[in-house]
């Protein structure tokens, strides 16, 4: 297994729709092996297929880090979503505050459903069906974002926006401190 680099915010890849994963393939086991080793390198509880630059609808995720004693109902471990979709939201959310790994040094609160309904493949490509809440669903949701495009930074307000943006500058330069390795910045063409 490897450690990949992450890409920060800014990168494009981080921006597009991700395609479906097509078939099992013996290099799509290795990605999966190394998307978890990335991930717990990371410190993370979830890693989306494009934060290592593949553009496909592909995340892992490991709630554990998070679960106390009373919430072992929403203890997962580590899990594998391929192909995922939401397909539906309860009406009651709850905000957390939410970082990234493509985003460093930054957390801040996002609302979000707290129940949702999933259908996805798991490891072995089965379709499976379930309900998810508490961690999991957090995760599930923040990580489904990733292959859509979306960022956890775009729910915020444009006062919050406002005072971030300093702390993205310094991502986006490559300066941003992360206890792990990132994409090298390219030269700024100008
Ligand atoms: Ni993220």
């Amino acid at each position: 297994m490897s450690i990949l680099p992450i890409v920060t915010y800014n990168d494009p890849v981080l921006r597009e729709k991700s395609s479906p994963v097509k078939e099992n393939t013996a290099e799509i086991q290795k990605l999966i092996d190394d998307m978890f080793e990335t991930m717990y390198n990371g410190q993370g509880v979830g890693l989306a297929a494009p934060q290592i630059g593949v553009s496909l609808r592909l995340f892992v995720t490991d709630s554990d880090p998070f679960i106390s004693d009373e919430d072992q109902e929403t203890d997962f471990g580590p899990m594998v979503f391929v192909n995922p979709e939401i397909i539906s939201k309860g009406q009651e959310t709850s905000s957390f505050d939410e970082g990234c790994l493509s985003i460093p040094g930054l957390r801040e609160p996002v609302t979000r459903p707290e129940t949702i309904k999933i259908r996805f493949q798991d490891r072995n490509f089965e379709h499976q069906e379930m309900e998810i809440s508490g961690w999991l669903s957090r995760i599930f949701q923040h990580e489904y974002d990733h292959i859509e495009g979306v960022l956890f930074i775009d729910y915020l307000g444009s006062f919050r926006k406002r005072l971030i943006r300093s702390k993205l500058q310094l991502v986006e330069s490559g300066k941003a401190p992360a206890e792990y390795p990132l994409v090298p910045k390219k030269e700024l063409i100008s």
